[in-house]
C-alpha cells in the first residue's frame, strides 16, 4: 500500500508516551523516516527504539524524501517549526494548539495557502470512538434539536505534579502562554464542540490569570521553595453562541480542584458526553421512554396514553403514569473504532487525504477557529464586550461507523 513518509520534530513527553508507537506500529499509512529534538538524547532514544534516523531539523527540512513534518514540539516552537517546514514545501501536522497567539495562527494559515501545502492540527481525539459516535447520535436526532452545550473542566496544574519537568531549563509547557490550561485542555473541548455543532459566532467571557505567582512545591525540584510567574490565563468562563443558534458555556480553570462535565441539551433529551482528551468514554442520553408516549395529563382525570402502534387507552394506574413520564438515562452504543489511545489518527487521516486527494478532517481551519475562541474569550475579558468571531469552519466529515477490529479500522480513514 502507498505510505506517506514523515519526519518528526519533538521527541518529548507525548512522542514517547504514544505518538511514536502509533506512527510506527499502529497506522500503516504512516512511514516514519526520522526524528529530531533540541535535546539530542531524546531524539537518539526514539531513533534507537524504533529503528529510524536521528536527524537535525535542518536535515529533515531539506530531505526530499520527507513529505510531512510532524510537529510535536511545545507550543512556543510550533510557529518556528511549522512555518519553516511550509517554506520548504512540506505538509505539516502540528500538535495543539497550532500557535500560542491568534496572530501567529493566522500567519501559519496564510503560509500554508501561499506554499500550497496541507496543514493539519491536533487535537485529533475528536476522531475517536466516543466522539464520532456521540456526533452520530446527535445527528440522528437522539435529543431532538440541540439547544445548549455546557463544558466544564477544572484541575490543578501545579509544579508538584508528576508532569512537571525536573530539568529547570525545560519549563513545564502548560504554565506558558499558549500552553496554559485553556489552550491545553480547553483545546479538546473546543474541537469536540466544533465537531458536534460547527462554528462559533459570538463569544463573551470573564476571568484571566487569577493566580500568577506560584511556588515550586516539589521537594525534588532544584528550585524548590522559589517563586515563579505564570503568564497565561488560568480561569476563563465564557458564553458562546454557535452559528446554528445553539448557546453554550465554557468553564476552564487550573485554579480549582478537579471537575469535569460536558453536556448537550436538546428539545427531547440530554446527551452526556465523555472526556474529549480520551478516545474512550461512556456517553449517555437522558430522555423520556419511547412507548407509551404520554399524550396529555389533565389534573384529576385519568391520563390518556398512546402506545407505539397508535392505540389510545385510558390508564387508571398512576404507577404506570409515573413510568411513562419518567425520563430514563441510557448508556449509548459506540459505533466507531479507535477507542484505545490513538493519537496520530489525525496524521493518518491526513496521509489518506494526500493519497486520495480529499480534505483532511483535522484541517487547520478548525485549529484556527479554536484558537480564535480562546483569543475571543480573552479579548472579551479585557474589553467587557462581546467578540464577533472572524473565522469560521464547517464540521469535519464524519467517520463512517465500523464494527471492524482494531487492526482493520484504518479502512474507515481511507475514504
Ligand atoms: N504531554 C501530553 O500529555 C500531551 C498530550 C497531547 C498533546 N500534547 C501536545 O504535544 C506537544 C508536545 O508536548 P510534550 O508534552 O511532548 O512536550 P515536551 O516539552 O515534553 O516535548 C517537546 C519536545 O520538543 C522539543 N523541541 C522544542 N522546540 C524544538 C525545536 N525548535 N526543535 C527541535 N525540538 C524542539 C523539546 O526539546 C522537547 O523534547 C504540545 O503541543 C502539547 O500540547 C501533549
Amino acid at each position: 500500500m502507498k505510505q506517506i513518509k514523515v519526519g518528526v520534530v519533538g521527541c518529548g513527553g507525548i512522542c514517547k508516551a504514544t505518538y511514536m508507537e502509533n506512527m510506527v506500529n499502529k497506522f500503516k499509512v504512516i512511514d516514519v523516516v526520522g526524528c529530531a529534538d533540541l535535546i539530542d538524547s531524546r531524539a537518539q532514544f526514539m531513533a534507537d527504539k524504533y529503528g529510524i534516523k536521528k536527524m537535525t531539523v535542518d536535515e529533515m527540512m531539506n530531505d526530499p524524501e520527507i513529505e510531512v513534518i510532524v510537529n510535536l514540539t511545545y507550543p512556543e516552537s510550533h510557529f518556528e517549526i511549522s512555518s519553516t517546514a511550509m517554506k520548504h514545501g512540506k505538509h505539516v501536522y502540528c500538535e495543539k494548539m497550532m500557535a500560542p497567539t491568534f496572530e501567529e495562527a493566522k500567519e501559519l494559515a496564510r503560509l500554508a495557502e501561499e506554499n500550497g501545502v496541507m496543514f493539519t492540527t491536533a487535537p485529533d481525539t475528536f476522531l475517536g470512538s466516543w466522539e464520532q459516535s456521540a456526533r452520530k447520535h446527535l445527528d440522528d436526532g437522539i435529543i431532538g434539536k440541540p439547544v445548549t452545550i455546557h463544558a466544564q473542566v477544572t484541575s490543578h496544574y501545579e509544579p508538584e505534579t508528576p508532569f512537571f519537568d525536573l530539568e529547570p531549563k525545560y519549563f513545564f509547557f502548560p504554565l506558558h502562554y499558549g500552553g496554559g490550561f485553556p489552550f491545553d485542555l480547553g483545546g479538546y473541548y473546543i474541537h469536540q464542540m466544533i465537531n458536534m455543532l460547527g462554528s462559533v459566532k459570538r463569544v463573551s467571557g470573564f476571568g484571566g490569570n487569577l493566580n500568577p505567582v506560584r511556588k515550586y512545591t516539589n521537594p525534588k525540584h532544584p528550585k524548590y521553595g522559589e517563586t515563579f510567574e505564570v503568564n497565561t490565563p488560568t480561569t476563563l468562563l465564557a458564553a458562546l453562541e454557535f452559528e446554528n443558534g445553539v448557546l453554550g458555556t465554557f468553564h476552564i480553570s487550573s485554579d480549582s480542584f478537579s471537575s469535569r462535565s460536558f453536556v448537550i441539551t436538546g428539545t427531547d433529551g440530554t446527551l452526556t458526553l465523555g472526556d474529549p482528551n480520551s478516545f474512550s468514554s461512556e456517553i449517555k442520553v437522558t430522555r423520556r421512554g419511547v412507548a407509551p408516549t404520554l399524550e396529555k395529563i389533565v389534573p384529576g382525570q385519568a391520563p390518556t396514553t398512546v402506545s407505539a402502534n397508535g392505540e389510545v387507552k385510558v390508564d387508571n394506574d398512576i404507577q404506570k403514569l409515573g413510568e411513562a413520564c419518567a425520563a430514563q438515562t441510557v448508556t449509548l452504543p459506540i459505533y466507531h473504532g479507535y477507542s484505545s489511545s490513538s493519537r496520530g489518527i489525525g496524521l493518518a487521516d491526513m496521509c489518506y487525504a494526500l493519497i486520495n486527494g480529499r480534505r483532511p478532517r483535522c484541517h487547520y481551519d478548525i485549529g484556527l477557529h479554536a484558537i480564535e475562541v480562546i483569543h475571543a474569550i480573552e479579548e472579551s475579558c479585557k474589553t467587557g464586550k462581546t467578540y464577533e468571531m472572524t473565522t469560521r469552519c464547517d464540521r469535519p466529515a464524519a467517520i463512517r461507523p465500523s464494527a471492524l477490529t482494531e487492526s482493520g479500522q484504518e479502512a474507515t480513514l481511507d475514504d
